[in-house]
C-alpha cells in the first residue's frame, strides 16, 4: 500500500499536530499553576498580603476560616466553628463582631467570647507568610482558651 502525501495534506497535518500540541502545553501549564485558594499539603493560599487590609475580616468559607486582619497588621485566622457546639458564625460588619446563628454567642475580632454560652474563643490556624501569600495550615487548628498577643503572625 502506497501512501501519498500531496503538500497540502502535509501541511495541514502538521498544522494539526501543532494546534494539538499547544493545547496540551496550556493545558499542563494551567494544572501546574498555582492561584488563590490552592491547598499545598495542608496549607491554604489565603492570597497576596498587600490585599488585607488593617482592621477589616475576611471569610474563605470554603476553607472554614476568617483572616481577621487587626489594627496593627496583625493577622488570626480565625475558625468559622462556634466552640459551643459548633454552628458556622458569622462576621456582622456593623457590630463589628462575629455571632453564632444557633444559640446567639459572639466573639470579637480576636476570636474572644463576647457573649455565651459559648465559654471559650474561637480556635484559630498557623498561618505562614511565604513569598508575600498569606498561608493557612487548615488541617492544624489550634484550640485556645483566650486570645493572647502572641497568636498575632506579622509580616
Ligand atoms: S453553637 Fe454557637 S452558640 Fe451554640
Amino acid at each position: 500500500m502506497k501512501l501519498k502525501f500531496t503538500r497540502r495534506t502535509f501541511i495541514k497535518r502538521a498544522i494539526y499536530a501543532l494546534l494539538s500540541l499547544e493545547v496540551v502545553y496550556i493545558f499542563y501549564s494551567l494544572l501546574g499553576k498555582k492561584k488563590d485558594g490552592d491547598v499545598v499539603d495542608g496549607w491554604f493560599d489565603a492570597g497576596n498580603i498587600n490585599f488585607f487590609e488593617n482592621n477589616k475580616v475576611y471569610p474563605f468559607g470554603s476553607a472554614h476560616f476568617y483572616l481577621s486582619r487587626l489594627e496593627d497588621g496583625g493577622m488570626l485566622a480565625i475558625s468559622i466553628h462556634c466552640t459551643h457546639l459548633g454552628c458556622a458564625v458569622q462576621f456582622n460588619q456593623n457590630k463589628d463582631r462575629f455571632v453564632c446563628p444557633c444559640h446567639a454567642s459572639a466573639f470579637n475580632k480576636h476570636g474572644e467570647v463576647l457573649s455565651p454560652p459559648a465559654t471559650r474563643a474561637l480556635d484559630i490556624f498557623p498561618i505562614s507568610i511565604r513569598d508575600n501569600k498569606v498561608l493557612v495550615n487548615i488541617n492544624n487548628p489550634i484550640r485556645r482558651d483566650k486570645y493572647e498577643a502572641s497568636q498575632l503572625t506579622y509580616v
